[in-house]
């Protein structure tokens, strides 16, 4: 589009003031900027407004716990192990946000986890998925999202440690997609005079991106069917857990998730449940009191949080690429083109728009919550200090085993 499109466009969409510094900026600014205007999607922003969906009756899981787990484990870690051993099997690996909560300026896998030696939080999820190399012998397609931002200094990473001992050609990187921003009002921020403010889109939009890249032909071309996708905030995630997915297979679930029991009623984890009988993630400033409270024999009734580590099927994925995922807004500290300057709020000014991973769940209609150890498989690195913080994963690694 030339300058005048672009101008009526957005006057059209009340955004005019994208343009507003258009004067000031070079040639190739100029181009830049209108580029950037014409691959912005607006129609995000225009739902701004629209309000939250009220929720359908919750009503809580019955998952398979950890002891219906054991009892089955050998059945269940044949299943995984063949199709692990056949190629069918390839995991996700979520690196794309922004780790805002840890302070962090790097890629958040890239933090030194370690204490006496350097471990980083990627180096750490590597070591984890050794354990089922060896018993495959063979190495599952690893994806890696990351976002426009920490692209490059996580390919540089990977790279720089020889991926940790993985072959490099099972690893492949793509890009998130990517969301513009605005203020409370839904003015679209200028990130710089000459650039539209764009982050990602959120971890729910991890297939469309991975499409978007071209990476399905590759999982088309190995006939992959089944994907685990997992967050880079578990220093002892459990990636393309056997047992879990043979489960996942032979429960005839359109899905699977990892879960854990909630420490306690107030746990800032989103909680698996069901919404008119179907699978649903409500978030814990979701979550009514009285259901958050509500026990059972001394047991909280809504009890199953959600690590991250989910199995979905490439089949099923492909048919939510027409269903689009709903946005979530999330309230951010957005740096941004105010007066001519460039601001960087400590406080949220705006919002950032999330599809999320959670989404896809109740897209699928049905989904096994698959119960783990929480000691064992759940430390999340959220914050700097406090809870699901470096001082509590770093404690949980301690107690497995892993010397720091
Ligand atoms: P969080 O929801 O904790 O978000 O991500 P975050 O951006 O990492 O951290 P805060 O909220 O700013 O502190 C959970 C997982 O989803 C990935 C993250 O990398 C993490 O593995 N994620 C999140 C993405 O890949 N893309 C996103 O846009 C957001």
């Amino acid at each position: 589009m030339n300058f005048e499109r672009t101008k009526l466009f957005l006057e059209d969409r009340g955004q005019a003031h994208l343009l507003e510094y258009y004067e000031e900026l070079s040639e190739a600014e100029r181009k830049q900027l209108l580029e950037d205007i014409e691959n912005t999607n607006f129609s995000i922003v225009k739902k701004l407004h629209t309000q939250a969906k009220k929720r359908g009756k919750l009503s809580p899981v019955t998952a398979a716990t950890v002891q219906d787990i054991m009892r089955r484990k050998s059945n269940f870690e044949t299943v995984g192990l063949n199709l692990l051993s056949e190629g069918k099997v390839a995991a996700v690996l979520l690196a794309g946000g922004q780790g805002s909560r840890l302070g962090f300026a790097k890629p958040k896998g890239m933090f030194n986890i370690g204490e006496t030696r350097e471990l980083s939080i990627f180096e750490q999820q590597m070591n984890n998925i050794q354990e089922v190399t060896a018993r495959t012998g063979r190495h599952f397609l690893l994806l890696v999202m990351t976002s426009v931002e920490n692209h490059d200094e996580t390919v540089k990473f990977f790279e720089d440690h020889n991926c940790f001992g993985y072959p490099r050609d099972r690893v492949k990187f793509f890009k998130q997609d990517v969301a513009p921003t605005c203020d409370f009002e839904g003015k679209i921020y200028l990130n710089e005079k000459h650039r539209v403010s764009l982050a990602p889109n959120g971890n729910g939009g991890w297939y469309s991106s991975l499409v978007n890249s071209g990476l399905s032909r590759v999982l088309e071309r190995e006939n992959v069917e089944w994907l685990n996708v997992y967050s880079v905030d578990n220093v002892l995630q459990r990636i393309c857990d056997p047992a879990f997915i043979g489960a996942t297979v032979l429960s005839g679930f359109r899905c699977g998730a990892k879960v854990v029991k909630k420490a306690c009623a107030d746990e800032k984890v989103g909680v698996l449940c069901l919404e008119k009988g179907k699978p649903t993630i409500v978030e814990y400033y979701e979550m009514p009191d009285e259901l958050k409270n509500k026990k059972k024999k001394g047991e909280l009734v809504y009890r199953y949080g959600v690590t991250l580590n989910y199995l979905f099927n490439v089949h099923d994925l492909n048919l939510t690429l027409s269903g689009k995922l709903p946005y979530h807004l999330a309230k951010k500290a957005i740096p941004h083109i105010e007066n001519g300057e460039r601001v960087i709020p400590t406080e949220p000014c705006g919002y950032k728009f999330e599809t999320l991973v959670v989404d896809m769940v109740a897209h699928m209609g049905s989904c096994l919550a698959y119960e783990v150890e929480r000691d064992k498989e759940f430390a999340p690195v959220k914050n700097a200090t406090g809870p699901d913080s470096v001082e509590s994963a770093r404690e949980l690694l301690k107690q497995n085993g892993v010397i720091l």
